[in-house]
């Protein structure tokens, strides 16, 4: 039971300005103490160093925002959690916008043949310069992971694509734009929207989708975006979307996913601070890791 915690600072992903206090608000929610409470050894690694862009010249080249910088950041992400995993420790990161899927899944993804990944998300994040609306990276680091997009994204670690189509599981899915919901057609990519999710039950989608993934799977890393919860239950994000998982749900997905003990690497992002009330949506975060990590009622 040892976790490494790696700070991932990133806010050039996407327009809100905050986002990258994410990390020191889940450090100020008190990870750390919850963690240690379940009897994990926990080694904070601190962050890594985001370089910063020239604002008087933001490059959006190719309708890719800060393209250099969100590059160069997720290398350096990519490295530090490649090392977690070879020291056999299990890598949790913090956000940092959802860009940086992009280097968390470069560094864990060539420890194995089929790493399955759960995207727990309002959004498929399944954009390219070519079908994003904004020109936000953190809208494209699935399609980046699967090997689609800008190759100074898709190439960090010297191998594409990170992961394959039929290992990944959507799970709270309520805002994809046309290019994604032609890429989920065309790559058969699974996905459990906020339809599924009222009209089965939470329940039969997380026992779905361990089921899916178990099989097929020699790992499985969970994307956590704080904006797949409903906006009342984590409104420190900053693209919030109405309609979205509760509180609840997410504890019960997070303790499912506990007691299928089939969980290797995690990351929690959009966390912003400066959107936030009092720290809410740090404190669901944390509280959603501690479910995560095994904490029980009784
Ligand atoms: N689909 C929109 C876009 O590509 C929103 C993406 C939001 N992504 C996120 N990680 N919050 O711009
Ligand atoms: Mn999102
Ligand atoms: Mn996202
Ligand atoms: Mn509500």
């Amino acid at each position: 039971k040892n976790l490494s915690i790696i700070g991932a600072p990133m806010d050039l992903g996407q327009l809100r300005r905050g986002v990258d206090m994410g990390p020191s608000a889940i450090r100020y929610a008190g990870v750390i103490e919850r963690l240690e409470q379940l009897k994990y050894d926990v080694d904070d690694l601190g962050d890594i160093q985001i370089p910063r862009p020239n604002r008087k010249e933001v490059q959006i080249e190719d309708n890719l925002r800060n393209l250099k910088e969100v590059a160069e950041g997720n290398a350096q992400l990519a490295n530090s959690v490649d090392e977690v995993v070879e020291s056999g420790r299990f890598p949790l990161i913090f956000g940092g916008d959802h860009s940086i899927a992009i280097g968390t899944l470069a560094g864990v993804s060539k420890h194995y043949e089929n790493l399955g990944v759960i995207w727990y998300d309002a959004h498929g994040d399944l954009n390219t310069g070519d079908t994003s609306p904004s020109g936000n990276i953190h809208g494209m680091p699935l399609a980046v992971s699967l090997g689609i997009g800008h190759d100074r994204l898709t190439g960090i670690k010297d191998y594409t694509p990170k992961i394959k189509p039929e290992n990944i599981v959507i799970i709270g899915a309520r805002s994809l734009d046309d290019g994604e919901k032609e890429l989920i057609k065309e790559k058969g990519i699974k996905v459990y929207t906020m339809h599924e999710i009222d009209r089965m039950g939470m329940t039969k989608v997380i026992q779905e989708s361990v089921d899916y993934l178990k099989d097929r799977t020699d790992g499985v890393h969970l994307s956590l975006d704080l904006d797949g919860l409903d906006p009342h239950d984590a409104p420190g994000v900053g693209t919030p979307v109405m309609g979205g998982i509760s509180y609840r749900e997410s504890h019960l997905a997070m303790e499912m996913f506990a007691e299928a003990n089939f969980i290797t690497s995690a990351e929690f992002v959009e966390v912003n601070p400066i959107l936030d009330e009092k720290n809410t949506t740090a404190s669901v975060a944390v509280g959603l890791m501690g479910s995560l990590f095994g904490e029980k009622l009784k």
